[in-house]
């Protein structure tokens, strides 16, 4: 028996429409993104502004519907599941966001907030057995359980991603999309909302989709690294071997302007131009292995 992967994208594609009076669809958004995440693990993405990474996180959700290619979740192809068979797999895959203020209701206790999708799903309805897992889930995630009477203005942007994250876990899914988690906080606070991450996948088995512009922030919490640009995936490989020898110009580009925190190495660190112009991407472009797991964007021959 061969193991599925937890998730699989094969040759993703999604076009927005351009608007205007025929609804012509504009141009790819993403476009031939294929990769596996593995129960468990963490699959970083990143990639300049614009590359397509929330993109890919939503079309993974099924949050928004691709134009082109297939999401399998736990073995199963997404597409033409009726929202009634999608339900069971919604429970399963969460997303947290990058924007912990907007994120949640403001007039809502937070506690409920957290509890909210069990009573959506029908998990959980007597007040009491809600109120004992807010209280739960607020330890899980490193808060007092007396404040989950509290509402979200009444908290730090730290707190509140924590309240979000408490939220995404009362499923107990396999599956979170976690759009830019710390982008919005305290540099400060940042490492303590990706320890918390971290501690929750060690308890839980959880497996992340990280999506960040910060190189040097996912080095140390992914087992594997995408890198996107303009809608393509052009290199994915083991973080180790991708932050050291990196092979797609643009990757070098990225590494070059991450700062090092030797301070011999930084002194004489050049910054490395990248040039879409030298490095054209048809359609035909495909990723090809250039090392063991270790996968880059190649043009057509
Ligand atoms: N709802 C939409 N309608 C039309 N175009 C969209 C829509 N959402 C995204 N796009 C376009 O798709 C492309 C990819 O956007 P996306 O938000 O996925 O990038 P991103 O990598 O997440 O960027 P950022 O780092 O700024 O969050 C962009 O060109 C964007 O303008
Ligand atoms: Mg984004």
């Amino acid at each position: 028996m061969t193991a599925d992967p937890l998730v699989r994208v094969t040759d993703l594609g999604k076009r927005y429409d351009a608007g205007g009076l025929w609804r012509r669809p504009g141009p790819a958004a993403v476009a031939g993104v294929s990769f596996d995440v593995a129960a468990g693990e963490t699959l970083a993405l990143v990639g300049e502004s614009g590359s397509g990474k929330s993109t890919v996180g939503r079309l993974l959700l099924q949050l928004e519907t691709p134009t082109a290619g297939e999401v399998w979740f736990e073995g199963r192809p997404l597409s033409g599941l009726s929202r009634r068979a999608l339900r069971p797999l919604r429970r399963r895959m969460q997303m947290v966001f990058q924007d912990p203020y907007s994120a949640l209701n403001p007039r809502l206790r937070v506690g409920e907030a957290v509890t909210e999708p069990l009573r959506i799903h029908g998990v959980e309805t007597h007040a009491g057995a809600l109120a004992d897992r807010a209280a739960e889930l607020f330890r899980q995630v490193g808060l007092d359980p007396i404040m989950t009477r509290r509402f979200p203005h009444e908290f730090s942007g730290g707190q509140r991603q924590r309240i979000n994250i408490a939220r995404a876990i009362a499923l107990e899914p396999r599956f979170i999309v976690a759009d830019e988690p710390i982008t919005a906080l305290d540099v400060s606070i940042q490492a303590q909302i990706v320890n918390l991450l971290q501690d929750i996948q060690d308890r839980t088995g959880v497996a992340y989709l990280f999506i960040s512009h910060d190189l040097g922030m996912v080095r140390h919490l992914s087992r594997r690294v995408a890198v996107m640009r303009a809608g393509r995936i052009v290199e994915i490989a083991p973080a180790a071997a991708l932050f050291e020898r990196p092979r797609h110009p643009y990757t070098r580009a990225l590494l070059s302007a991450v700062p090092v925190a030797d301070p011999r190495i930084e002194r004489t660190r050049r910054r490395i131009d990248f040039d879409p112009a030298q490095h054209p991407v048809t359609p035909d472009s495909a990723l090809i292995q250039a090392a063991p797991g270790h996968w880059v964007l190649e043009p057509a021959q």
